[in-house]
C-alpha cells in the first residue's frame, strides 16, 4: 500500500493520537464501566489514492457480538485489516482496552490481544493440523491449551495429525479460527467464516460461534450469512460505500427490513 506523502500532518496525527493514548492508558481500562473494550472512531484508510474507509466509528463491550454487514465492496474487510494494521489507517483511533493501536504493526497488534480470521483462512497447508495451533501459539503472551481448541472443534482433534491441504473447506475454516483462539485474544475478528461451507457445516460453525461467545469471547463478525449475522450478533453496524449506515441492536434490524433492503439489497 502506498504510504501518504503528507508527512507533517501525518506524524502530527500520530503523535497526537500516541500522547492522548499514553494519558488514557492511565486511566482508562475495561474493568471501567464507561468504556468499551474497543473503541474506535475517525478511522480513514486508503488503497493508494483510494479513499475507502470514512470516519469509521464503532465500539464493542467486553464479551459481546458485533456484526459488520455491507454489500460486496462496502469496506467490511478494509474495516477488519484497518483494526489489524494490515492495512494502516491514514488517521483515526482504534483502542483496545485502553491501548492506542492505530498505525502500529500486525504482529505488536496481536501481542495487544486481536486476532483476524482472513477470509482466505491462511493456513499452513504443509503442516499438521497440531502443527498450525501450536506455533499460532508460540509468540502468544497467553494462550490456550490445545486440549481447549479440541473440545471446541472435535473435527480438528479427529484430524489433528492431517496436513492442512488434506483439510475440508469447513476444515480448514476451524483450524483457521482454532489458530487465532490459541493466542486467547482479548477480541477476535472473523471475516465471513461462513463463506463457501455447506449448510450443515456452517450449522456445526455456527454452534462452535455461539458456544466461543457464551464463554465470553469477544468477537467481530463480518458475514453474508444474514440469518446466521443476526442469530450471532447482539449488535449490528451497516457500512455502505466506507461510511457507517446504520448502527442497531439485532433485533432492530429484524425488526426494520427497510434498512436491510436499503443497504444490503435483501
Ligand atoms: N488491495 C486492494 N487494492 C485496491 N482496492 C482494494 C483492495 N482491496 C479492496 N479494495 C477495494 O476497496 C473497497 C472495499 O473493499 P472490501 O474488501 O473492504 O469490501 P468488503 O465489504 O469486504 O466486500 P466483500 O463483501 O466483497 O468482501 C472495494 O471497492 C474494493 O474494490
Ligand atoms: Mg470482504
Amino acid at each position: 500500500m502506498r504510504r501518504s506523502r503528507r508527512p507533517t500532518w501525518a506524524a502530527c496525527t500520530r503523535r497526537w493520537q500516541h500522547e492522548l493514548a499514553r494519558s488514557r492508558r492511565t486511566r482508562r481500562t475495561s474493568e471501567d464501566a464507561a468504556v468499551s473494550l474497543l473503541e474506535v472512531s475517525g478511522l480513514n484508510s486508503y488503497y493508494g489514492d483510494s479513499h475507502i474507509l470514512f470516519d469509521i466509528g464503532l465500539r464493542v463491550e467486553k464479551n459481546e457480538v458485533v456484526a459488520l454487514l455491507g454489500r460486496n465492496g462496502a469496506g467490511k474487510s478494509t474495516t477488519l485489516k484497518s483494526l489489524m494494521g494490515v492495512v494502516t489507517p491514514r488517521s483515526g483511533s482504534v483502542l483496545l482496552d485502553g491501548v492506542q493501536l492505530a498505525g502500529r504493526k500486525s504482529h505488536a497488534i496481536a501481542r495487544a490481544g486481536m486476532q483476524l480470521v482472513h477470509e482466505e483462512r491462511r493456513i499452513f497447508g504443509s503442516l499438521s493440523v497440531e502443527e498450525n495451533l501450536v506455533i499460532a501459539g508460540l509468540t502468544a503472551p497467553e494462550r490456550w491449551p490445545l486440549a481447549r481448541v479440541w473440545e471446541m472443534f472435535p473435527r480438528l482433534k479427529e484430524r489433528r495429525n492431517s496436513r492442512g491441504t488434506d483439510l475440508s473447506g469447513g476444515e480448514q475454516q476451524m483450524l483457521a479460527i482454532g489458530r487465532a483462539l490459541m493466542r486467547s485474544p482479548k477480541i477476535v475478528l472473523l471475516d465471513e467464516p461462513f463463506e463457501g461451507l455447506a449448510p450443515v457445516i456452517v450449522q456445526d460453525l455456527m454452534k462452535a460461534c455461539r458456544t466461543l461467545a457464551d464463554a465470553g469471547q469477544t468477537i467481530v463478525l463480518v458475514e453474508q450469512n444474514l440469518a446466521a449475522t443476526l442469530q450471532l450478533a447482539q449488535r449490528v453496524y451497516i457500512i455502505n460505500n466506507g461510511h457507517l449506515a446504520h448502527e442497531g441492536t439485532a433485533g432492530e434490524l429484524r425488526a426494520n427490513p427497510d434498512v436491510l433492503h436499503r443497504y444490503l439489497g435483501v
